[in-house]
């Protein structure tokens, strides 16, 4: 089996593939079909470019049928203003509705975080969602655990008042851990992975932002995702498997309130070279 075959009735020499590649392991030259540079397995993403690329549909990866490749439909694609202003209404959401977001419409949000970029292609976000109410009101209570911990501890002033702050509210019923939020979703990966910090952010992202067409409202948990890297009863509970590492953790659900205007943010901290 090759890795990459070619269709020679449709291939038509332009050497877009090769030029694409990003590990240039396709060899293209003198105008001849492409071919593959000598161990080309090894150094291949299985990213999928070369076959993607190719106007003429000339070329599988893996023996993977061009139909799990579906054409990119132009129609469909919003333009810049309609981005801009969906990326600007976004907002973190902390008052939900008390209704469960279906589990089918949960699975296809982290279905959608497959497409997100990540390092050297290898795909490795794993992904834990929690649906039932009970347990993500257990992880917050072992989250405001921690935290007193964590005041005993910390020396800088501000900070041990705003986490005793939490405490209080947590005391007096008020969750602000995940906001009495109906889903948890919670990212891991190989903490041997370079990219895995960026990569599992990125792939939230991706679900948090997709998550909002959907017409759902979501926040990042801080200080869950804190506790999670150090507070072994927590790491526990959340069933982090060994060797790997949380990076980010995303509160889920329908908003009880809708926003009606885009905030103020400050200037872009840029320097121009
Ligand atoms: C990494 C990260 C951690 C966050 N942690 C928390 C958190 O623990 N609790 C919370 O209520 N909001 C949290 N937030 C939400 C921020 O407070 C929020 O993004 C910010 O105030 C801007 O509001 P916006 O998201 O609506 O633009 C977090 C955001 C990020 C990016």
């Amino acid at each position: 089996m090759s890795l990459l075959n070619i269709d020679k009735e449709r291939c038509r020499r332009d050497g877009i593939c090769a030029k694409e590649c990003p590990t240039k392991i396709i060899r293209f030259t003198d105008d001849k079909f492409p071919t593959l540079v000598k161990n080309a397995e090894e150094y291949c993403l299985n990213c999928g470019h070369c076959v993607a690329v190719c106007p003429h549909g000339a070329l599988t990866l893996n023996q993977i049928g061009l139909d799990e490749f579906p054409l990119i439909e132009k129609d469909m694609l919003p333009n810049s203003e309609a981005i801009k202003h969906f990326l600007r209404s976004r907002r973190s959401i902390r008052t939900y509705q008390k209704k469960a977001v279906s589990h089918e419409l949960l699975a296809e949000l982290i279905d959608l975080g497959r497409f997100a970029p990540t390092g050297s292609n290898k795909q490795q976000v794993h992904w834990k969602v929690f649906e039932d109410t009970n347990k993500i009101h257990h992880l917050s209570s072992l989250v405001i655990d921690w935290v007193k911990l964590m005041v005993k501890k910390i020396p800088d002033e501000n900070t041990v008042d705003r986490m005793a702050r939490l405490v209080t509210s947590w005391e007096n019923g008020v969750d602000r851990i995940v906001h009495g939020a109906p889903h948890l979703i919670v990212t891991h990966a190989p903490s041997n992975q370079p990219s895995a910090p960026s990569d599992c952010v990125i792939a939230m992202t991706y679900l948090e932002l997709y998550a909002f067409s959907k017409g759902l409202g979501t926040c990042w948990a801080g200080y869950l995702t804190s506790a999670a890297n150090g507070y072994a009863p927590l790491i526990e509970a959340l069933g982090i498997p060994k060797g790997h590492k949380c990076f980010g953790a995303v509160m889920l659900g329908y908003p009880q309130y809708q926003y009606y205007r885009i905030p103020t943010r400050n200037a872009p901290l840029v320097t121009w070279i």
